[in-house]
């Protein structure tokens, strides 16, 4: 087997049946059966390795994970119904009361809700910090803590975490490092070969890619993750459905095409906004003046399909000018969802980062004119036309 990623999302996983079909077979099953009493015995007691029940595993999703564990370069991959059960499924299945969890404080709002509404009602104490400094983690990591958590590059302001140099902290006090590598996509950013145990993915964002299914990924060795990750799923149920996992198959086999032209057009997009007057701050990890743009060439490929820039505006009118922003657009459709081939636009301060005080918004830059753009796959002199007819009518 070729060793590159086109081949890869093509080809890894795939396991024919007697039918010598072309494509991925999908098994739309709950699930199986046996030839006898005895057979089942076996099956359940672990001495015949064989599909039993869907919510334990099936040759669909099995497939899907065989292929994201070659591409990511891991050991093994499970596969969950979202993200969000991505995620929650790593917490619940590594920690327990009294354990200590530190994250960097650029988190998704779901991810910021898990850490700290729920895993403080379970007995796990939670600190948040500035993922970027160093110092923070060092400083973190004095108190005895058992995991540490972080999205790089974040969400919306495209924070960059030093994947390589956290890892090491964490690693000299034998704690387990996780990263939310949903931004970067398998193909930009490979967080394992930087140190990282483990590494999640929103499936639903550019793995399928089209604004079809949700799904979750988890990636990591196969030590950690049959031991706490899978008795988690087989009993608590957050498995992937198959038919998610066969359209997921199908978006992975575009995934570098995709990636490739979303990067070419958000470059372009991203050229036009620092040539606006309407513009005033623009945040993406490759951008010639960003303060992070060494490490994001140290552990990125590629700075992705998603840009964030602020609207020029008045402080009593930061809200009201990117309302109006957004619903002139014509083209780009306002949608809180990432990573599709459809342009899609949203304002993290009303939507995904609402439920965030005041305090932890102004840590984070969400402001009120704050945009967050993933650019899709139009043509950009569309998507570029589309938003200098909006910002060209702010009223
Ligand atoms: C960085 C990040 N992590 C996790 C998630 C959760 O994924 P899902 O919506 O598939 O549950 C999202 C979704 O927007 C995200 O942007």
């Amino acid at each position: 087997m070729k060793k590159d990623n086109s081949t890869k999302l093509i080809r890894s996983g795939l396991k024919r049946t007697e039918f010598m079909e072309t494509s991925e077979p999908l098994f739309l099953t709950s699930g199986f059966v046996y030839n006898s009493a005895e057979e089942a015995e076996d099956a359940f007691k672990e001495q015949k390795k064989r599909f039993m029940y869907s919510r334990f595993g099936n040759p669909t999703v099995q497939m899907l994970q065989d292929k994201l564990a070659d591409i990511e370069g891991a050991e093994v991959c499970w596969c969950t119904s979202t993200g969000m059960a991505a995620v929650f499924t790593i917490f619940m299945s590594f920690l327990k009361k009294g354990d200590r969890v530190v994250a960097g404080r650029a988190l998704f709002g779901s991810c910021h809700h898990i850490i700290t509404k729920i895993l403080p009602r379970f007995g796990i104490e939670v600190e948040l910090i500035d993922g970027k400094d160093l110092n923070a983690w060092e400083k973190a990591l004095k108190k005895r803590t058992s995991l540490i958590f972080f999205e790089t590059p974040s969400n919306p302001c495209l924070e960059i975490i030093d994947i390589e140099e956290v890892s090491k902290l964490a690693k000299k006090k034998g704690v387990l490092v996780v990263v939310d590598n949903v931004f970067a996509t398998p193909l930009l950013q490979k967080p394992i070969k930087h140190g990282a145990d483990i590494v999640m993915y929103s499936a639903t964002k550019h793995i399928d890619g089209q604004g079809r299914v949700l799904g979750g990924a988890i990636l990591g060795k196969r030590s950690h993750c049959d031991e706490f990750i899978k008795p988690f799923i087989r009993n608590t149920g957050p498995s992937m459905s198959p038919f998610n996992a066969w359209v997921l198959i199908k978006g992975l086999e575009t995934l570098e095409l995709r990636i490739k032209q979303q990067m070419k057009n958000t470059n372009l997009v991203i050229e036009y906004l620092q040539k606006s007057k309407y513009i005033n701050k623009i945040y993406y990890p490759f951008l010639n003046d960003s303060p992070q743009i060494k490490l994001a060439m140290k552990q990125m490929k590629g700075g992705g399909n998603v840009v964030s820039f602020e609207i020029n505006a008045k402080t009593s009118e930061k809200k009201q000018k990117s309302f109006s922003f957004l619903n002139k657009l014509s083209l780009i459709d306002i949608s809180n969802n990432l990573g599709d081939t459809k342009s899609l636009i949203t304002h993290p301060e009303t939507t995904t980062h609402h439920r965030l005080n005041e305090k932890e918004k102004r840590e984070l830059g969400i402001t009120k004119n704050l945009i967050r753009l993933s650019v899709g796959l139009e043509d950009p002199e569309d998507i570029i036309e589309d938003i200098d007819n909006s910002l060209e009518n702010l009223k």
